[in-house]
């Protein structure tokens, strides 16, 4: 097969950011906490900074697409002198292409993802079906993922996807109080849920 050489320029473009983000989680992960929570799309971080603080002894990480969300995000840990939270500027989907073998997230947060509301631009939706399949080989037997959003349509979805998923289910868990900003901005009501892993074998 050959490629134009624009895609072969992007393809080396997404090899290098992979490789350098590879080596700076091997610098941030701390591999002494049991309990390691994700979070995508952290924005400007309120929730991780305030939840690290709550729970010191789990390892935080938060990442988003926009540099200035993660150097604000870092700041606001930084000023707490939080040695359990980090922020990073990286695509969730490359994320968890480059994590250690035998890392495995505790838990997953993803709060008011982006909701492409226009039916023509659904595709673009951070939750699908091979992101969840994805997901599922980067996490723990029982681990959950916290979901919020306002968009009720997105939010369905989502919920539909999961329960037509092979690896994951809905399940009842007390649910986290998502202050977040964009939780605010929207002042919509939120919806929330919690998916588990279902068990294999
Ligand atoms: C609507 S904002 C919500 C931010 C935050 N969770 C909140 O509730 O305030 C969605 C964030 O997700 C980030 N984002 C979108 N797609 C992403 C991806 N594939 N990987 C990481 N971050 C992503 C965006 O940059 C944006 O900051």
């Amino acid at each position: 097969m050959s490629y134009s050489s624009s895609y072969t320029a992007y393809l080396a473009s997404v090899d290098a950011r992979k490789a350098k983000l590879s080596a700076t989680l091997a610098e941030v992960l701390r591999t002494d906490c049991a309990f390691k929570t994700l979070e995508i799309g952290s924005g400007h971080g309120d929730f991780l900074v305030s939840y690290a603080q709550r729970y010191p002894e789990r390892f935080c990480l938060g990442i988003d697409l926009i540099t200035q969300r993660v150097g604000k995000s870092n700041r606001k840990a930084q000023r707490l002198a939080l040695a359990n939270c980090q922020f990073l500027k990286a695509r969730a989907e490359e994320l968890l292409d480059c994590l250690p073998e035998q890392w495995l997230w505790t838990e997953v947060l993803i709060f008011y993802p982006d909701p492409w509301p226009k039916k023509r631009h659904h595709k673009h939706r951070l939750l699908q079906a091979p992101f969840l399949s994805q997901l599922a080989r980067t996490v723990t037997p029982d681990a959950c993922i916290h979901f919020e959003t306002d968009d009720v349509d997105y939010f369905e979805s989502v919920c539909q996807t999961v329960m037509d998923h092979p690896d994951w289910q809905p399940v009842e868990v007390e649910p986290y109080i998502v202050d977040t900003f964009f939780a605010r901005v929207t002042g919509k009501q939120g919806h929330y849920a919690v998916f588990k892993q279902l068990a294999k074998g």
